[in-house]
């Protein structure tokens, strides 16, 4: 047996959710281009969970369900409220997730029904979860969903506590579109693994958010905007990235594994971090972010992934950076369970090899032998 690192270019499963083929990422054979354009985060989560865009009437039944099973159980809430406030919020949701399945009247149940039903619940409930740690770590009251009013637009309401402006919650929207699933990557391969074995989805969820938080995965957005900060002066950024690429630090937002000619959702990504700067009249952040871009492309040959980007959007949204991994959790949570759901409808335990390197027939002397 031979083994390569990191997996690379092995494929682990079949799926009808999400494609990647020739640098184009699609969702259920729908361009993430044309999502990105001409549908809402709730189509695309109708899209996922149900196989197809849905009709104004499907969509408006779908989002009142997630509203309603987005607010977390008050037994839960009692517990949550009480962890510590200053820890990582990616540590605070992956606990919290796992609380909620005490009160999920289907937490044993992995029938397609329950599931679907736990896959709703969840979208909704991490939202709530993500935007009331940081309520309460500002002495505030969490706040649940509107029913009747979109995943984004909740989000920013129940983060601000007042209502969002359209262009915030039109931005934000695309951000969860274009972050919502991403085939086979390492925390819905973790997901999946874990649902295989016939845990539980909740279980599966804990597993890839604690998978999402490494900074080689989701936890790069956040590195991103830490990097700007430190760098802090536009005048200085050039030099700043030169000199990390002869030291040869890795760029947090810079390459990826499956992508070698570009990122398609870091074009987005881009666009919307101007328009922001502009709209805030506050183009630092984007331009630094431009200079990097620049410099790393030809220093290096690296194309700035999903991560680079949405670090200043996020910032010119008024969202905290410890936030931002968070964020992709409220959305990658429909692909997660999408995957969740599609794994326990054809099921096989996913149990691959190892190549052993280590030494071989040795002789187990008793202890008081050894020394
Ligand atoms: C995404 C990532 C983990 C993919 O990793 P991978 O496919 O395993 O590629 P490797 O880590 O083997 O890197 C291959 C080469 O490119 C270099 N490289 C890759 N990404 C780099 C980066 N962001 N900055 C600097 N160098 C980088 C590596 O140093 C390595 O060079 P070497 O062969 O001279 O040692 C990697 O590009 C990375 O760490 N990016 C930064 C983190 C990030 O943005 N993650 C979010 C992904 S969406």
């Amino acid at each position: 047996m031979s083994s390569d690192a990191g997996l690379e270019g092995i494929v682990a499963t079949s799926t009808s959710i999400c494609s990647i083929e020739n640098s184009v990422l699609a969702y259920r054979g729908y361009n993430i281009d044309d999502l990105a354009e001409n549908a809402t985060f709730g189509e695309v989560t109708y899209l996922l969970f149900y196989g197809d865009l849905p009709t104004r009437d499907q969509l408006a039944k779908m989002e009142r369900v997630i509203a309603e099973g987005g607010k977390v159980p008050a037994a839960a809430c009692e517990i949550v409220s009480r962890f510590p406030k200053q820890v990582p919020p990616m540590e605070w949701l992956r606990t919290a997730v796992s609380v909620l399945s005490f009160f999920d009247p289907d937490y044993a149940d992995n029938s397609a029904e329950a599931s679907l039903r736990k896959a709703l619940r969840l979208t909704g409930q991490v939202t709530t979860l993500v935007t009331g740690f940081d309520r309460l770590r500002r002495g505030e009251t969490p706040l649940e969903p509107v029913v009747g009013k979109s995943q984004a637009w909740n989000f920013l309401y129940q983060l601000w506590g007042r209502e969002p402006d359209e262009t915030s919650v039109k931005t934000f929207d695309i951000c969860l579109t274009l972050h919502a699933d991403h085939e086979l990557n390492a925390s819905t391969f973790a997901a999946r693994v874990t649902a295989a074995t016939l845990s539980d989805m909740h279980s599966a969820v804990v597993s890839a958010i604690g998978t999402l938080k490494g900074s080689l995965h989701g936890g790069a957005n956040e590195q991103v905007m830490l990097m700007l900060q430190k760098i802090g002066d536009e005048a200085k950024t050039e030099e700043w990235i030169k000199d990390a690429l002869v030291r040869k630090v890795r760029i947090m937002g810079f390459g990826h594994r499956v992508y070698k000619n570009g990122d398609p959702r870091a074009r987005h990504l881009q666009r919307l971090s101007e328009e922001m700067g502009k709209l805030r009249g506050d183009l630092k952040w984007f331009r630094m972010s431009r200079v990097i871009d620049d410099v790393v492309r030809k220093e290096k040959n690296l194309l700035p992934n999903v991560d680079f980007y949405s670090a200043s959007a996020y910032h010119y949204l008024g969202i905290p950076t410890d936030l931002f991994t968070p964020i992709f959790a409220c959305s990658r949570i429909t692909g997660w369970t999408a995957h969740v759901m599609e794994q326990l409808a054809h099921n096989r335990l996913i149990r691959p090899r190892a190549e052993y390197l280590g030494a071989r027939d040795l002789q187990c002397q008793p202890i008081d032998s050894r020394g």
